[in-house]
């Protein structure tokens, strides 16, 4: 399991050369929207990969073409909750490789004077808080968005929860420290800053923008 931030325990920047490769890809303003998504399925299965080392498991009796053996499967259920929209993006790339996981949806956008977070779409499985729960979104900016999402999934009686962005900035991470100490995020880079209308600097851009093409 790679290590906790230096100087954001609640971080963990996943720095493997694949992930590396495939945010500059993304990172990249010549990147269409097509190569975009894909690039982007591709990273988030990478970086569920490197965090699901430590996923329960149970015992399981497999009858093989030979003979009875004991195996492991993994404990379910596991949920996935996406912030729409942008964090629809990711879903796939971690399906492909937890095709028995199940999604959740929450809708929250942030206002573009507030920078508030605001929520339009709820729908989540009704024993949500049974297992562990992935939030997934492209972007950790203020952090308005994933606390809010974080404080609506433990009023559902969620515990074991994680939350995993393509690119964070230091303010969302250590809002989120403040807000959610235990919850831990796991990044394919912690970026410099945010600028004055809360873009991540040097970021990607507007992830829901680039994947759905709606620039
Ligand atoms: C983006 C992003 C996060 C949020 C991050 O969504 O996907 O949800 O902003 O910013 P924050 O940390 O300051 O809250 P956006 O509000 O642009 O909505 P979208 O996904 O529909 O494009
Ligand atoms: N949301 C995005 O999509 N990009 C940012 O840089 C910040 C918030």
């Amino acid at each position: 399991m790679p290590e906790p931030h230096a100087e954001h325990p609640n971080l963990t920047v996943l720095d493997h050369p694949v992930i590396q490769d495939r945010l500059s890809r993304l990172r990249n303003i010549e990147t269409p929207s097509e190569e975009f998504r894909r690039l982007l399925d591709q990273i988030s299965g990478l970086m569920t990969f490197r965090i699901s080392r430590d996923l329960a498991v149970d015992p399981v009796a497999v009858q093989t073409p030979l003979e009875l053996t004991e195996a492991t499967q993994l404990r379910l259920p596991i949920t996935l909750v996406p912030i729409l929209r942008a964090g629809i993006g990711m879903i796939d790339g971690i399906l492909a490789l937890i095709p028995e996981a199940r999604v959740g949806h929450l809708g929250v956008y942030r206002d573009e004077e507030t920078m508030q977070p605001v929520p339009y779409f709820e729908k989540m499985p009704a024993d949500v808080g049974n297992g562990p729960v992935l939030v997934v979104d492209p972007m950790l900016a203020t952090g308005g968005s994933a606390i809010f999402a974080i404080d609506r999934l433990k009023a559902h009686g969620c515990s074991d929860l994680r939350l995993i962005c393509l690119v964070c900035a230091p303010e969302g991470v250590a809002a989120m420290r403040e807000a959610h100490p235990e919850v831990s995020i796991y990044t394919a880079a912690l970026d410099r800053c945010l600028n004055e209308q809360s873009y991540i600097l040097p970021g990607l851009g507007d992830a829901g923008d680039r994947i759905f093409g709606t620039q």
